[in-house]
């Protein structure tokens, strides 16, 4: 970048040069007005007032969100995908139960590997047509993307208990589901219970802004029994309408990116991730930057355990290669070769080491004017 004065900086960024001053006197920087900034300061007082700086390789990493929106635009590569169903309820109303069943009867016994695999989503098929769903663990990432202003699901199926009505967990599961702005669908669930009570479940669901399609509202409720199996079907023929009426697309035909539904450290295996491909198409071998950790793609494993060559769009999928756990509702995304890769991560842990730093001696500085 050109050279940059205190004061031009001050000038481009509207603050005050005696800010700026007296910023970098408590870095340990005398300056005055004139001083000629290097590229380190700059990016530390862009840190400190809360302007992203932009240098080539920034522009290329850090505008993920103008990225993915400019992927979105070849209309003509655009193929429909699975919908990205996300299963929530208060404790113990049955989202577990309910992904059980489903996935007993909509994965075909016979397939190598069974439904033993717990790699937190899951892909089923529903009169032959893909439908992904989200277990718990991707609450985790739903929470954490919602902070970050993205989201994962198309549908929130809020799951509540008919014998014990609307809780508080429900009533944030409906939160959720209204901040991303994502169709709800209701599952009335344990109806095979003697205090069950449908009609207790629909007015509090409607106190609480989530009015029946019976009742003149927009959202469907299904009364199911998760543990008899009665009613599922008929929720999930709701669920793929629903969709279906979402037109979701994706372009296969280009780099992976999308989102980390859970990752662990595994003795044997290192770092593992469970991914949520939403466009592009991630292959064994492929080069993924995440957060700051990066790596090749060594083995994708689908939901069942199988090791597979790909992953399209709505594919939740189970990877080795990173050379760090990335966090859950992290993105990622593949890029050609592993040396951008190893560049970019290695750009973006600069980065942070750089605001933690800056961090660290706002600190101590406090403690220090504390002491005076
Ligand atoms: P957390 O993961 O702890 O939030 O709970 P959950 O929502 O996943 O509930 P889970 O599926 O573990 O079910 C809790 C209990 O309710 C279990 O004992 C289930 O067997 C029982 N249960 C779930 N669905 C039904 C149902 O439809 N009928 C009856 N009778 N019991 C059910
Ligand atoms: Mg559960």
């Amino acid at each position: 970048s050109d050279t940059l004065t205190v004061g031009q900086l001050a000038e481009l960024m509207h603050k005050k040069s005696s800010d700026i001053i007296k910023f970098l006197f408590m870095m340990g920087n005398m300056s005055t007005i004139n001083t000629v900034l290097s590229d380190e300061d700059i990016e530390i007082i862009c840190l400190e007032f809360g302007i992203e700086v932009e240098k080539e390789i920034v522009i290329e990493e850090d505008n993920i969100e103008e990225q993915i929106e400019s992927m979105h635009e070849d209309e003509s590569k655009m193929v429909s995908r699975p919908p990205i169903i996300t299963i929530m309820g208060h404790v113990d109303h049955g989202k577990t139960t309910l992904l059980d069943t489903i996935r007993k009867t909509n994965v075909t016994s016979g397939e190598f590997g069974g439904i033993t695999q717990h790699i937190g989503a899951y892909q089923v098929s529903v009169k032959g047509k893909k439908v992904t769903f989200l277990d718990t663990p991707g609450h985790e990432a739903f929470t954490a993307m919602r902070a970050r202003g993205a989201q994962i699901t198309d549908i929130v199926i809020i799951v509540v208990a008919a014998d014990d009505g609307v809780m508080p967990q429900t009533k944030e599961a409906i939160d959720h589901a209204k901040a991303a702005g994502v169709p709800i669908v209701v599952a009335v669930n344990k109806i095979d219970k003697p205090g069950a009570n449908i009609d207790r479940i629909n007015s509090e669901m409607a106190e609480n802004g989530v009015m029946p399609e019976e009742w003149g509202g927009e959202t469907i409720f299904v009364p199911i029994s998760a543990k008899t199996g009665e009613g599922v079907s008929d929720l999930l023929e709701t669920v793929l309408l629903v969709a279906e009426m979402q037109e979701l697309k994706a372009n296969p035909d280009q780099l992976a990116s999308g989102t980390v539904v859970e990752a662990k450290l595994d003795k044997g295996r290192g770092p593992v991730a469970t991914l949520l491909v939403q466009r592009g198409t991630l292959k064994a071998g492929d080069s993924i930057v995440v957060g700051t950790c990066y790596g090749r793609i060594r083995k994708l494993t689908n939901d069942r355990g199988m090791e597979i060559k790909a992953a399209k769009p709505s594919m939740p999928v189970e990877i080795i290669g990173l050379n760090d756990v990335p966090r859950a509702g992290d993105v990622f995304m593949a890029y050609d070769t592993y040396k951008k890769a190893q560049e970019i991560a290695s750009h973006r842990l600069e980065k942070q080491i750089l605001k933690e730093r800056n961090q660290t001696s706002a600190m101590s500085l406090e403690d220090l004017a504390r002491k005076i």
